[in-house]
């Protein structure tokens, strides 16, 4: 039977398909709210426990709440010897850090049986362990021993101090806290929309995380800043930017850390992180390299608009993603991984948002196949 629908939004592009109190991001004024709050106004003020508190229950904690929750990712931290196994046998496979990670992610519930019942508790040990996967299986692959979690740094700190064994300093600790607070959650981004969707067949947390992660990959979504990072290099001094993006362009090549589906004003993280990465550059960093990325920034903005007229592409989160992290001293193959880090944050609280209000998703497609085929037994068939 044909399916046909007058509906049809390919994308889904402006389609609602949720509910949420989480967050709200307005793509004409250029504006996301998290949990009532103006992103600006939480990111780099907010630690990342404080964030996750609120996106899980809607306010902000008082001391002994956040306390609480500090002592329980602390706690929670440390990985299960199944799991480092795990991250050993991919690192002697050199297996790329997303997919060491979904992996990783899909083993979670090892140890965690009564899944259906305690999803706030899993959830809770999946954000507290995201950082502690990356970092290990960074340090398994370069043939170091994983360097364990320190009760005493928060979570952000301690990450680095994970992947680097030396404590970081104030200004990258923020920094990177800063950026985390960022990418906590987007509204019905393809990565929390994959998750969502799994969840609401009452399959499990653990399951919709590592679904998520899968998502968050591909470089329409989170691979965009390595390459982003990599195109600020490849243009090495402000004259050579204007040519070497005509010529992507002029090939018909995407410009990544521009555009995006809902933004048509520059993405307000974009906005947040260039000052967040300007902060840390002044005082931690190289900023020859800062100044570049500005002049790469405004030059590709204008080329767009010459070659791609009223498409009104603009930077996204991932171009300034990219010159923060490295700032923090990360290297690219560890960016879409960390953007996982705090992103976990968000798709954990949508987990458990679309498990308490959600119904089945469930949408349909319109058939564009044959009609009307008659069975031919194997003899009889044509070899095309
Ligand atoms: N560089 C060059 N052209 C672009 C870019 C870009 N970065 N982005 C869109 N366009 C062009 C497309 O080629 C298309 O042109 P056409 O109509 O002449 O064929 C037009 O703009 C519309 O593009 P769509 O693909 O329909 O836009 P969509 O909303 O699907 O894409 C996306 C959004 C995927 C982010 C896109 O802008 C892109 O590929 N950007 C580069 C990758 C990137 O930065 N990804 C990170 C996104 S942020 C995040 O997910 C966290």
């Amino acid at each position: 039977m044909t399916d046909n629908t007058t509906t049809y939004a390919p994308g889904l592009e402006g389609v609602i398909a949720a509910e949420t109190r989480l967050s709200a991001v307005d793509g004409a004024a250029g504006r996301l709210t998290i949990a009532g709050f103006p992103l600006e106004e939480l990111a780099p003020n907010a630690s990342f426990p404080e964030v996750l508190y609120l996106l899980w229950h809607d306010r902000l904690p008082d001391g002994a709440a956040l306390a609480a929750l500090q002592d329980r990712l602390a706690a929670k931290r440390p990985l299960p010897p199944a799991i480092l196994d795990l991250l050993s046998a991919a690192a002697t496979r050199d297996v790329p850090v997303m997919d060491a990670l979904r992996m990783a992610a899909g083993a979670l519930d090892l140890d965690v049986r009564d899944r259906g019942e305690r999803m706030a508790e899993t959830a809770e040990m999946a954000v507290a362990r995201f950082p502690t996967i990356v970092a290990a299986y960074r340090r398994l692959r370069d043939g170091e021993e994983p360097v364990a979690p320190d009760p005493d740094l928060d979570h952000a700190a301690n990450y680095l101090y994970m992947l680097n064994g030396e404590r970081p300093s104030d200004a990258q600790a923020r920094a990177l806290e800063t950026y985390l607070n960022a990418v906590c959650d987007h509204g019905l981004n393809a990565s929390t929309f994959t998750a969502r969707v799994i969840v609401a067949t009452q399959s499990d947390v653990i399951s919709a995380l590592a679904g998520a992660v899968g998502a968050l990959k591909g470089p329409l979504h989170g691979g965009a800043p390595g390459p982003a990072l990599d195109t600020v290099f490849a243009i090495g001094e402000a004259e050579n930017a204007e040519p070497y993006l005509r010529r992507k362009l002029e090939a018909g090549e995407r410009l990544m850390g521009f555009g995006h589906r809902v933004y048509k004003v520059r993405d307000p993280r974009a906005e947040l992180l260039a000052a967040a990465t300007e902060r840390l550059y002044r005082a931690d960093g190289d900023m020859a390299l800062y100044q570049l990325a500005k002049t790469v920034e405004e030059t590709a903005v204008r080329l767009l608009e010459e070659y791609k007229p009223g498409r009104r592409l603009q930077t996204n989160v991932e171009f300034y993603t990219a010159l923060l992290l490295h700032g923090v001293g990360l290297p690219t193959d560890l960016f879409s991984p960390t953007f996982a880090v705090g992103r976990v944050a968000g798709w954990t609280a949508h987990i458990l948002e679309q498990r308490e209000t959600g119904r089945l998703i469930r949408p349909r497609a319109v058939y564009t196949g044959e009609n009307g085929r008659s069975w031919i037994p194997l003899a009889q068939r044509d070899a095309t």
